[in-house]
């Protein structure tokens, strides 16, 4: 097909992140300092290590550098206690649908994601065969808002950026698509995420036809 589709993992496809909060608030209960919902918001599709530094701001906490890999790995055990845990159950409405339109119209796609534990998540909920490719946090240099990831993606799907429409639920994840100049669709709120070209408050809310018309609209 002419156009494809690359996918963020947490909070497009399974809503990971409240995970990420509990091991997140964990550490910070540690380190005696309160972590809340709102101050998550800023974790949101940042990579592990910058999630830490943001994290040890909020509680104004200097760590020498080994404590901080210390920290790391014992936030991602937690974590994958969780993870562990899931299955299909834990897919978010519409994605799968979404999933089955794309295949019915032959429009291929990938993962795009920070995460360095997307592959696991994928499989817990069964739908680490139905990718193309997985591009995750092991196979990038430069995090999100940089749009490394995005790019490795549109080759992936052997596609130009301009023929990649890229869903995503994070302000940095929608500037990643922006800057490798891809179409972008910002999943939950319109006004956090009002870079992107396109808007919905879930994936239950994209029309059935969203991908014929956007092929018509462009003349592809
Ligand atoms: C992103 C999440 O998808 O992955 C971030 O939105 C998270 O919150 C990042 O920090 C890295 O995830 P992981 O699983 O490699 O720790
Ligand atoms: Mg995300």
């Amino acid at each position: 097909n002419k156009i494809g589709v690359i996918f963020d993992l947490d909070g497009v496809i399974v809503d990971t992140a409240k995970y990420h909060f509990l091991a997140w608030k964990n550490l910070a209960d540690e380190l005696g300092f309160e972590f809340t919902e709102a101050h998550n918001e800023l974790l949101k599709g940042v990579s592990r290590v910058r999630s830490l530094e943001i994290l040890l701001d909020i509680g104004n906490i200097n760590l020498p550098e080994s404590k901080k890999q210390e920290y790391l790995v014992s936030k991602n055990e937690d974590y994958l206690n969780y993870i562990t845990k899931m299955g299909p159950e834990e897919i978010l409405p519409g994605a799968e649908k979404l999933l089955d339109n794309l295949d019915k119209l032959g429009i291929k796609y990938v993962l795009g994601s920070a995460s360095k534990n997307s592959p696991l998540i994928l499989k817990q909920v069964n739908l680490l065969d139905r990718f193309e490719g997985i591009v995750d946090g092991n196979s990038v240099n430069k995090a999100k808002p940089d749009p490394e990831v995005f790019l490795i993606g549109a080759k992936k799907l052997n596609l130009k950026p301009e023929k990649c429409i890229v869903f995503e639920d994070a302000i940095a994840g929608i500037e990643a698509a922006n800057r490798a100049n891809m179409t972008s669709i910002g999943i939950g709120n319109k006004e956090t995420l009002n870079a992107a070209n396109y808007n919905f408050n879930n994936l239950t809310e994209i029309p059935e036809n969203f991908f014929e018309k956007f092929l018509s609209k462009n003349n592809i």
